[in-house]
C-alpha cells in the first residue's frame, strides 16, 4: 500500500466551488441556509457551516465526554484516498468474491485478460452494486448462512482486457469481448456460509445462478404484450432477452430480489430518428450514442433495426432466488425509469409499498402501492403483488408537505388527448406522464430506504451540477449542487409499523445537506468531525438498530473533493442525528455500493465497484484486491466483521 493522499488543506479544498459560487452575496443561498437553520433548530440540532466549522473539534453542546454524540462508537478513519481499502480499527474486511470467481465447480478459473463469454456466464460478474442477504433456511433469521443477491451494473472493458482504452473501445472491442461483457452484466445469486468469523461461497450450491444480458426474462404487468414492446425476436411483446445496468435494488418481504435497470440508454446505437417512439426516446436520453459496442454485434441493440427494443429496458426485474429455473420478471407496473433502487415495505393495511428513484438530474421520486395485500405464508400469491397497483410521483411543497400524485390512465392529463391510450402507455412513458402531473424535479434520486424503527423514509439525492440559481427550491436548495442531500419523508400514522405508507400526503424534512462544511451551505448534526463529512451519497442501508449507513459515489470528482469514496454511519434521531462518521474508505477510483447487514448486525457486506476506473488493464491506478502485478483490479464483495465478534459500529 502506498501512503494516503490526504485531502488538501481545508482552506483551498474547494476553491473552485467557492470561486464559481456567489455564496457570499446570494440572497437565495441565504434563504436556503436560514431554512436549514430553522428546521435544524426545531429539532434541537446544530448547523455546521462556515461560522461553526467542525463542531466536533470545538465541542458539541450535547456531546458525550469523548466529544462523540453518536451511538456509533467506532474510531473514525481519516478522509483520503489510498490504493487499498481502509476501515476502522478493530474491524476486518475479507474478500468474499471477486469478478471472475467461480460460481460452480465446473466454471473455469479466472484468467487475467482472457475472460470468455462461456466462462463469464458461470463466474461472478463485473462491477457489483446492490447486495441483498436472504437467510437460509427459508424464513429463518440466520446470520451464518444465506443467499447473497448481487447486481452487476456495468463493465469497464478497458480494465477487463488488454489493448483497449476509453477512447478506442467502441471501435476495437471484438465480438467475443462484447459477448463477455453481456455475460458480466446482470445479477449473481450465491449461497454463502460463515464458519467462525469467515464467510465463504458454497461453490456447488444449486441456488448459485447468473442472470445476464442474455437471460430470457418474462414481461408482466400493464405493458406486457403492448405493440410498443414487440420486436422481430418477440412478436408477442411478452419476453425479452436480458437486463442491463442493474444498479441498486431491494429484497421483498416474500424473499425475492428486485433488481433495477438504470442507464439503459447507453447500450443502443444506430439512428433513432425513424423509430415510432423517437420523441419518447429523447426523454430517456436514447440518442444512438452508446457507451458499448454491442449494437455492432447484436441487431437488437441497433435502433435502425429494432426500434422498439429500448422500450423493453428500464424496468424493475423480480427474481425468485429459491427457484433457480424460474424466469425473472420485468414488473412494468413499477414504471419505466432509470431505476436506481426498489425498497419495499408492508404497510399496516397489508398493501406492499415500493419506493423508487429515477436517477437523472431533474427527475423524480416514485411510489408504488399494490392493489392486493400481502399474505404471510402464501408465497405464490405474493409473487403477483407487483403487477397490479398504483404508481405515484412525488410533489414536494416548500412548507414541508409531500403529495403523491397517481399515474393512472384516464385520470387528469393522462388521456388520449396527450397520447396515452392505456396504462401500458403510461408506464412505458412514465417520465412524460410525471412531467404532465407537475412532479418536483429532484437532484438525482438514488437509493430510498425505510427506517425499521421509526417508519420514516430516507431519499438520497446524489448531486446535480446543472441546477441553476433560478431553479432551487426547498427540497433541492443549492444551485450547482456537487455534493447532494438526504431528505426524510414522514408518513402519517405514527412510528414504525403504524406509519401509513399508502397515504396521499406525507410530511418531509431535510436530513442532511452534504459537502464540505466550510462551504457554509451544508447541514450535519453537531459533532460531525473533519473526517465525517461526505459528498455524493448514493446507496444507504439501515442496521437493525435503525442507524443509517451512507455509501458515497463521487464519480469522476473524487480528486475535487479530495476525500475519496467510503461508507459513513449516523444516527437518525437523538444527539447523533446526522452526525456522519467515516467507517470504510474505498480503494483508489472505486465507488462504495450495496451496504448490507446480516440480521444480527455482525457482518456488513459491501460491494467495491470499479476500482481503478479511468485507467487501463496494463497500467491500472490500483491492483486491489490482490495487488498482484499479473492481475488487474477486480470489483469484489467484501465481508466486514468486528474482530471481537461484536455488532458492527458499536
Ligand atoms: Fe448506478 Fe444511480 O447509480
Ligand atoms: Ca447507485
Ligand atoms: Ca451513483
Amino acid at each position: 500500500m502506498t501512503s494516503i493522499d490526504r485531502y488538501p488543506p481545508m482552506t483551498i479544498a474547494d476553491a473552485d466551488d467557492i470561486g464559481s459560487n456567489p455564496t457570499d452575496n446570494s440572497p437565495l443561498i441565504e434563504i436556503a441556509a436560514r431554512r436549514y437553520s430553522r428546521r435544524a433548530a426545531l429539532r434541537g440540532l446544530g448547523l455546521t457551516g462556515a461560522a461553526g466549522l467542525f463542531t466536533g473539534l470545538l465541542g458539541a453542546r450535547s456531546a458525550k465526554a469523548d466529544g462523540n454524540p453518536s451511538t456509533l462508537t467506532f474510531e473514525e478513519i481519516e478522509q483520503g484516498i489510498d490504493d487499498g481499502l481502509r476501515l476502522a480499527k478493530g474491524y476486518r474486511a475479507d474478500v468474499l468474491i471477486r469478478w471472475g470467481d467461480k460460481l460452480s465447480p465446473n466454471a473455469p478459473a479466472f484468467e487475467a485478460g482472457k475472460s470468455t463469454a462461456a466462462g463469464q456466464a458461470v463466474q461472478f460478474g463485473y462491477n457489483n452494486d446492490f447486495i441483498g442477504f436472504i437467510s437460509l433456511p427459508v424464513g429463518s433469521n440466520a446470520s451464518d448462512h444465506g443467499l447473497l443477491c448481487v447486481n452487476h451494473e456495468y463493465t469497464n472493458i478497458e480494465l477487463m482486457f488488454p489493448g483497449l482504452t476509453e477512447d478506442d473501445k467502441l471501435d476495437k472491442a471484438t465480438a467475443e469481448q462484447v459477448a463477455t461483457e453481456m455475460e458480466a452484466h446482470g445479477h449473481s445469486i450465491l449461497e454463502i456460509q460463515r464458519t467462525g468469523d469467515k464467510w465463504a461461497v458454497v461453490e456447488d450450491s444449486p441456488y448459485n445462478r447468473r442472470v445476464t444480458a442474455t437471460t430470457l426474462i418474462t414481461i408482466t404487468g400493464p405493458a406486457a404484450g403492448s405493440d410498443r414492446l414487440k420486436t422481430s425476436a418477440d412478436t408477442s411483446g411478452m419476453s425479452v432477452k436480458g437486463m442491463v445496468n442493474n444498479c441498486s435494488g431491494g429484497i421483498t418481504p416474500w424473499g425475492t430480489v428486485l433488481t433495477c435497470e438504470e442507464n439503459f440508454n447507453n447500450y443502443f446505437g444506430g439512428d433513432p430518428s425513424a423509430a415510432p417512439d423517437a420523441a419518447s426516446f429523447k426523454r430517456y436520453g436514447i440518442k444512438g450514442e452508446p457507451e458499448y459496442a454491442w449494437w455492432k454485434h447484436e441487431a437488437r441493440f441497433d435502433l435502425s433495426q429494432e426500434p422498439n427494443e429500448p422500450n423493453r429496458f428500464g424496468w424493475v426485474v423480480e427474481i425468485d432466488p429459491f427457484d433457480p429455473k424460474s424466469p425473472p420478471m420485468k414488473r412494468t407496473a413499477l414504471g419505466r425509469l432509470k431505476h436506481e433502487a426498489a425498497t419495499s415495505v408492508i404497510d399496516k393495511s397489508g398493501h406492499v409499498v415500493v419506493y423508487l428513484g429515477d436517477d437523472e438530474r431533474f427527475d423524480y421520486l416514485y411510489r408504488f402501492v399494490s392493489k392486493g395485500t400481502y399474505s404471510a405464508g402464501d408465497r405464490k400469491a405474493n409473487l403477483g403483488l407487483l403487477d397490479n397497483g398504483t404508481l405515484s410521483v412525488a410533489k414536494f411543497d416548500p412548507d414541508g408537505k409531500l403529495h403523491w400524485l397517481p399515474l393512472t390512465y384516464g385520470e387528469g392529463p393522462l388521456t388520449e388527448a396527450n397520447g396515452f391510450k392505456s396504462q401500458a402507455d403510461v408506464v412505458i412513458e412514465t417520465r412524460r406522464a410525471a412531467d404532465l402531473l407537475g412532479a418536483t424535479p429532484m437532484d438525482r434520486p438514488e437509493d430510498v430506504e425505510t427506517d425499521p424503527v421509526t417508519g420514516r423514509v430516507y431519499v438520497v439525492l446524489t448531486n446535480n451540477t446543472k441546477r441553476g440559481y433560478n431553479q432551487i427550491d426547498a427540497v433541492n436548495p443549492r444551485a450547482d449542487n456537487t455534493a447532494g442531500q438526504i431528505v426524510e419523508l414522514i408518513p402519517a400514522g405514527g412510528d414504525g409499523k403504524d406509519a401509513d405508507h399508502t397515504a396521499a400526503e406525507y410530511k418531509w424534512d431535510m436530513f442532511l445537506v452534504a459537502g464540505n462544511p466550510l462551504w457554509g451551505t451544508t447541514m450535519y448534526g453537531k459533532g460531525t468531525s473533519k473526517n465525517g463529512w461526505l459528498a455524493c451519497p448514493d446507496n444507504v442501508a439501515f442496521d437493525p438498530k435503525g442507524r443509517l449507513w451512507i455509501a458515497t459515489d463521487q464519480g469522476g470528482t473524487q480528486k475535487k473533493f479530495g476525500i475519496g469514496d467510503g461508507l459513513y454511519g449516523t444516527d437518525v434521531s437523538g444527539d447523533g442525528r446526522a452526525v456522519t462518521r467515516k467507517f470504510v474508505a474505498m480503494p483508489r477510483d472505486a465507488e462504495t455500493c450495496g451496504p448490507c447487514f446480516t440480521p444480527d448486525a455482525k457482518t456488513l457486506f459491501i460491494a467495491v465497484q470499479h476500482p481503478g476506473e479511468g485507467s487501463v488493464f496494463a497500467e491500472p491506478t490500483t491492483r486491489w484486491p490482490d495487488f498482484d502485478q499479473n492481475l488487474p483490479p477486480r470489483p469484489a464483495v467484501i465481508a466486514i466483521v468486528k474482530e471481537d465478534g461484536g455488532e458492527i459500529g458499536s
